[in-house]
């Protein structure tokens, strides 16, 4: 298998030179996302200060990226460069194409002369390919102040085919953990409305040790519930009565938030105060996973978001989920399938949000 080069096209001259970091920037982790038969999501975003809106220059930063077949990063098989852009929070999607299907591969960035840690991510199955087993693991609601993170030091450890994530990845709260009983940590800061305060937060949980191993030992398909941008709003409605036009200005930057701390496609870029999160993801014959989204197309809830006699309860709570299409039985591995004409020989071929490739063969 050949390597890719990936040359920085449209941010090119906006590159500042070789940087200089006063903190590891890497202090957020890498993450995958979003497996697909030939690749995944790459991420990573650069904050030497995580806390103090990333401690950056504003400047693009370039960042190297590579992935290897192995753990130890020897066989490598695809390297480029991306440009992590302060308009993202200095951070950096890659979407690899062209690896195998149903196989773990390892990943890093580099940065200035720093190196990141070691992620790793598995391809899903060919497409149609019969698969007897997928393992993955379910989380979500996952509140900083009222909880260590150690299921996470766990799932790690069991190195699943993929993580979903079903929401409430942060929570939006101001800081309480001193003032109410029970809370094992603190929030940094007030309730969060602007694009730093959402930025500053997503840091504070993304730094967690256990919760960055998860991410580290599997790719993770993401999507959101409400505290990503407000507890309980719904379309254009918070549980405040805030004029609509107001609060999504508020979901326009809690949205650029979540994509730039989220391993995600290009194809989840918001534009303003949409984005498209809703997605399929295919597991050869085995699963077709619908992740699905139920705050941003949808009418407020009934009785000011308050459960009510006069109102009866819903038989079934809607929340996130998956649909599990049919299954098949155990017959053996995964077939290869490549699409024709487009992965062909060593060539391999990769996109970024914030670059574009430039398909070549090495050795
Ligand atoms: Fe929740």
């Amino acid at each position: 298998m050949g390597l890719l080069a990936i040359t920085p096209t449209a941010f090119a001259s906006r590159v500042g030179a070789k940087p200089v970091f006063s903190r590891y920037p890497f202090s957020l982790g890498v993450a995958s996302g979003d497996p697909a038969p030939d690749g995944a999501v790459i991420w990573t975003r650069l904050a030497p200060e995580p806390l103090e809106e990333g401690g950056m220059p504003m400047k693009a930063v370039e960042v190297g990226w590579e992935v290897a077949s192995d753990e130890r990063m020897r066989q490598v098989v695809a390297k480029g460069n991306a440009i992590a852009p302060p308009d993202l929070g200095h951070s950096a999607h890659v979407e690899l194409q062209c690896l195998e299907p149903g196989r773990e591969y390892w990943y890093r960035s580099r940065a200035g002369d720093e190196a990141s840690q070691i992620g790793r991510f598995v391809t899903a199955p060919a497409p149609g390919a019969t698969v007897g087993r997928l393992r993955f693991a379910l989380c979500g609601c996952q509140h900083d102040e009222t909880g260590y993170f150690k299921a996470f030091r766990h799932l790690a450890a069991e190195r699943p085919d993929f993580v979903f994530h079903t929401g409430d990845y942060i929570y939006e709260y101001r800081a309480e953990g001193a003032a109410r009983p029970g809370r094992v940590r603190q929030h940094n800061g007030d309730e969060i409305y602007t694009l730093v305060d959402y930025r500053n937060r997503y840091a504070l949980y993304k730094s967690d040790a256990d919760l960055m191993a998860a991410h580290h030992a599997a790719p993770f398909i993401v999507t959101w519930d409400d505290h990503e941008v407000d507890n309980n709003w719904a379309g254009t409605a918070d549980q405040d009565g805030t004029d609509p036009q107001l609060f999504l200005l508020r979901r326009d930057m809690a949205f650029q938030a979540w994509y730039e701390n989220m391993p995600v496609r290009r194809a989840q870029l918001p534009k303003g105060p949409d984005l498209q999160l809703y997605r399929t993801l295919r597991f050869g014959s085995l699963i077709d996973f619908h992740s699905l989204v139920t705050r941003q197309y949808r009418s407020d809830q009934a009785c000011g978001d308050r459960s009510s006699r006069a109102a009866p309860r819903p038989l079934i709570r809607i929340g996130q989920s998956s649909a599990v299409r049919r299954s098949s039985g155990w017959t053996g591995s995964s077939r290869l399938v490549r699409r024709p004409g487009r992965c062909s020989g060593s060539r391999l071929r990769s996109t970024s949000a914030t670059s574009t490739a430039s398909p070549a063969s090495a050795g």
